[in-house]
């Protein structure tokens, strides 16, 4: 069966050079034999994550919609927008509402299940020089945290409001190529993984044994 891939970008702006990048990441997946999903994350608008609010009501309407996508899906790839240094809000807030438990907190309730086992890929798209690589590094700790294994591969693309054809093709072979090597590590190193009896679970084992 084939690897299921789910691909979106850290920002909701209509015209967000990250979702240019991750529709590009996305064909590339299909490329290399993946299914890939596009989610486009201005479609699931939700609140600043507050206490009080999922006290009252809960886990949001589009966090519980996108979370039953994330648990469809083998892998991950997101490209992520560099916002002083660091991921953008959107994307923090969106991993953190998902990173929420339901119910009883057990099994596909837990608020790890969306994330546990998962693999991703990264990638970044910045106006700057940089292209978003300073970000990737907060991005891949927080994914860390959440169980997810993070290739060590990853794709920023500076200058990035330059990047593109009219028609959302990157202009640079090089960008292209990487786009891929990247797409293709995504797919293979997550059908090995699909194949893997039980994920590695390190950190949750020794947690529990605490
Ligand atoms: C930015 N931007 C930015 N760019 C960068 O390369 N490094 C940075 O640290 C920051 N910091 C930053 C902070 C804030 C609050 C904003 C709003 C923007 C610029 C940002 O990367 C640029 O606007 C991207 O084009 C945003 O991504 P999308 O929407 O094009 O995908």
């Amino acid at each position: 069966m084939a690897v299921k891939v789910l691909v979106f970008a850290g920002s909701a702006r209509r015209d967000s050079l990250n979702k240019k990048l991750a529709r590009v990441a996305a064909d590339a997946v299909r490329e290399a034999g993946g299914e890939a999903t596009f989610v486009d994350l201005d479609e699931y608008p939700m609140p600043v994550y507050h206490g009080d609010d999922e006290a009252k009501n809960g886990m949001p309407e589009n966090a519980r919609r996108l979370r039953e996508i994330f648990l469809a899906h083998d892998a991950l790839l997101i490209a992520s927008p560099e916002n002083n240094q660091s991921v953008s809000s959107l994307l923090k807030n969106t991993l953190d509402w998902l990173s929420r438990s339901l119910g009883d907190g057990k099994g596909l309730n837990s608020g790890l299940a969306p994330y546990k086992g998962k693999l991703a890929g990264l990638l970044a798209a910045s106006p700057g020089i940089f292209g978003g690589v300073r970000g990737l590094p907060h991005l891949r700790a927080i994914l860390a945290s959440l169980g997810v294994t993070v290739l060590g591969a990853q794709v920023a693309i500076p200058r990035a409001h330059e990047a593109f054809e009219d028609d959302g093709r990157l202009k640079d072979p090089a960008h292209v190529k990487a786009v891929h090597l990247l797409a293709e590590g995504v797919v293979h190193t997550a059908a090995k993984l699909k194949e893997a009896p039980d994920p590695p679970r390190i950190g949750q084992d020794s947690a529990k044994s605490r």
